[in-house]
C-alpha cells in the first residue's frame, strides 16, 4: 500500500485515484498522522502531495520528519517536493510570484522515475517555492524554462521530488512517472481491485455505524443508487432508502425505482409521494434560483418528516462524491461562486443531527460505475445520464405548471427513446428536452397554431465541468423533431441547444 501524506492540495484525490488505477491501494492521512501509526501501516511508499500553503507561511502543515529514517521510498509533490528538500537540509526559495499553467520538462536522465518519459515532454506547474540548493545526495533530474530543478532525486535513499503535478492530465507522461514509482521504486504489487475496495468500504461503513440505523435519500441516479447497494451490502436491514416524488421526475421514473431497488435489491425503500406539494410551491414562481431552493427546501421537509417515522436513526448517507466536495470548495478552501445550487451536497445535516456516513466521497464517476456493476447494478442504472436534483422543473422555462410538466415527459419520452433506438444513449453525457413557454406560430393540417417551443440539448463530456453541444446526424434530429411535433399537443417548433460550457450550462436553468 501507498500512504499518501494529504498537505492541502486540491490534486490530492487525484493522486489516489492514479494510485488505484494501477491496482495499488492507498490511503490518504492528514500530516499529522504519527509515525507509530505510519509504521504500523507499514506502506511501500510515502507520496508527499502539494498543498497551498509556502512552506514559511505560519502554520504551515509539516509531518513528522521521521518519515525519512524509515528507509521507505517518499515522493514529494509540489508542496511535498519543498517540504522534503527543507526537512532535509536543502534551501526553498520563496516567492511571490506564482507559476501557473504548461512548461516543457528537459529530463536529464530517462531512469528510475522517468523510465520510458521522452526526453522533453509536457508539465503542469502550479507553484510559488522553488528549490534554491538541494540536501547533500540529491542530484537535479530535470528543468523547466523557469525553474532550473523541476525535479530532483537521491537514489540512495529513494527520494523524489517533482515540482511539477504528475497526477494531472496536463502533465502528458505523469502516468508512467507515477507508475515509475509504484513499481520500479516501491516494488507494489498489483493487488488493489474493486472487489477488495468493496470488503474495506462495508468493513469500514460497519465500523462506522455500528448496529445503528442509517437512512439514505435515493434519487434514482447513479451516485445514491450505488451508495445504496453498498450500504445494503454493508448493513442489510440497518438501511432504510427513502425516494421522494417531487413531482417534477421523467415519467416511469418511480416504477423503474421501485422495481430496481425494492423487487430486485431488496433494500428497505420508502416511497413518498409528495409531488403536490412540490407544486403547489412552485405555483407562480419563474426564477430559477428560487424554484431550485423552493425544491430543495421542501425536499428537506419531506424527508426529514420520513426520516422521524424511522425510530432511532443515527446516520444519514448520501452518495457524495469527490468532485461533488471539490465543486462546493475552492481551491484554498473558501466558498466557491454559486452558479446553481447543488442542493444535494450539504443541507440535510445540521438540520436533521444525524452523523454522515458518506462511503462514495474518495471516489470519482467512472470508479463509481465500476463499483456499481461489481456490486450487480444493472447497466441502466450503472450507466445512467445524469439528472438534475431539481428535475424537470429547471427544464421548463419559467412557471412549472402539471399542463407544461405532462408535455414536457412526453417529449422527453420520445426523444429518449430515439436517442437509445441508435444506440447513443451511453455515449452522449446527456440528452434531455426542455419545454420553451415562448408561443411561435405554425401550421398542422391547414389550420394555424399557436403553441410552445421545445428546445433539445444532447451534450458529450467527461466530469460535466465543460461540456460540449453533440454533433448529432440530421436524420436523427429529423425524426426526433417530427415524432414531438407530430406526438406532442402543445409543442408545434423543435430547436436543437448549439452552446457549449462554458460560458452556457448543461441545464437550461
Ligand atoms: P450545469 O447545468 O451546471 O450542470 O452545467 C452540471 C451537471 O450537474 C447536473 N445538475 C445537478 N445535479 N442537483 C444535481 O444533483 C442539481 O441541483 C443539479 N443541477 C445541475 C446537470 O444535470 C449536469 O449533469
Amino acid at each position: 500500500m501507498i500512504l499518501i501524506i494529504d498537505f492541502g492540495s486540491q490534486y490530492n484525490q487525484l493522486i489516489a485515484r492514479r494510485v488505484r488505477e494501477n491496482h495499488v491501494y492507498c490511503r490518504i492521512e492528514p500530516p499529522d498522522i504519527s509515525i507509530d501509526t505510519i509504521k504500523t501501516l507499514n506502506p511501500e511508499g510515502i507520496i508527499l502531495s502539494g498543498g497551498p500553503a509556502s512552506i514559511y507561511s505560519k502554520g504551515a502543515p509539516r509531518v513528522d520528519r521521521g518519515i525519512f529514517d524509515l528507509g521507505i521510498p517518499v515522493l514529494g509533490i509540489c508542496y511535498g517536493l519543498h517540504y522534503m528538500i527543507d526537512s532535509l537540509g536543502g534551501d526553498v526559495i520563496g516567492s511571490q510570484k506564482r507559476e501557473y499553467g504548461f512548461a516543457e520538462l528537459l529530463i536529464r536522465k530517462q531512469k528510475s522515475l522517468f523510465a520510458g518519459v521522452s526526453k522533453k515532454t509536457q508539465c503542469w506547474m502550479s507553484h510559488g517555492d522553488s528549490i534554491g540548493k538541494l540536501p547533500s545526495g540529491f542530484a537535479a533530474t530535470a528543468s523547466t524554462a523557469n525553474t532550473a530543478i523541476a525535479a530532483a532525486e537521491d537514489i540512495k535513499r529513494k527520494f523524489y521530488a517533482l515540482q511539477f503535478h504528475p497526477e494531472v492530465v496536463h502533465t502528458k507522461e505523469g502516468k508512467k512517472m507515477l507508475a515509475n514509482f509504484l513499481f520500479n521504486i516501491c516494488r507494489c504489487k498489483k493487488t488493489w481491485s474493486m472487489k477488495s475496495f468493496i470488503n474495506h468500504a462495508a468493513d469500514e461503513i460497519r465500523r462506522q455505524v455500528g448496529s445503528e440505523k442509517v437512512i439514505l435519500g435515493l434519487s434514482g441516479g447513479v451516485d445514491s443508487s450505488v451508495a445504496a447497494a453498498l450500504l445494503n451490502k454493508a448493513i442489510g436491514k440497518q438501511l432504510t432508502c427513502v425516494f421522494v416524488d417531487n413531482g417534477v421526475l421523467r415519467a416511469n421514473e418511480a416504477g423503474r425505482v421501485i422495481e430496481m431497488f425494492k423487487k430486485h435489491l431488496q433494500i428497505n425503500l420508502r416511497f413518498v409521494r409528495s409531488g403536490k406539494k412540490f407544486l403547489k410551491r412552485l405555483k407562480g414562481v419563474t426564477d430559477p434560483e428560487k424554484k431550485r431552493k423552493i425544491i430543495g427546501r421542501t425536499f428537506i421537509e419531506v424527508f426529514d418528516k420520513e426520516a422521524r417515522k424511522i425510530k432511532d436513526v443515527k446516520f444519514l448517507a448520501q452518495g457524495t462524491l469527490y468532485p461533488d466536495l471539490i465543486e462546493s470548495r475552492s481551491a484554498f478552501g473558501g466558498p466557491s461562486a454559486v452558479i446553481k445550487s447543488h442542493h444535494n451536497v450539504g443541507g440535510l445535516p445540521k438540520k436533521m443531527n444525524l452523523k454522515l456516513v458518506e462511503p462514495l466521497k474518495h471516489l470519482f464517476k467512472d470508479e463509481v460505475r465500476l463499483l456499481g456493476k461489481e456490486l450487480g447494478l444493472a447497466d441502466d442504472v450503472v450507466w445512467r445520464q445524469p439528472f438534475p436534483g431539481p428535475g424537470l422543473a429547471v427544464r421548463i422555462i419559467g412557471e412549472v405548471t402539471p399542463r407544461r410538466l405532462a408535455v414536457l415527459r412526453q417529449a422527453d419520452t420520445i426523444l429518449l427513446e430515439e436517442i437509445r433506438a441508435e444506440n447513443l444513449y451511453y455515449k452522449l453525457w446527456q440528452s434531455f428536452a426542455v419545454l420553451l413557454p415562448i408561443k411561435s406560430v405554425g401550421i398542422m393540417g391547414d389550420r394555424r397554431t399557436y403553441e410552445n417551443i421545445l428546445a433539445i440539448r444532447a451534450v458529450t463530456s467527461d466530469d460535466a465541468m465543460t461540456a460540449d453541444w453533440a454533433q448529432l446526424p440530421h436524420d436523427i434530429l429529423a425524426r426526433i423533431s417530427n415524432r414531438i411535433i407530430n406526438e406532442v399537443r402543445g409543442v408545434n417548433r423543435v430547436v436543437y441547444d448549439i452552446s457549449s460550457k462554458p460560458p452556457s450550462t448543461i441545464e437550461w436553468e
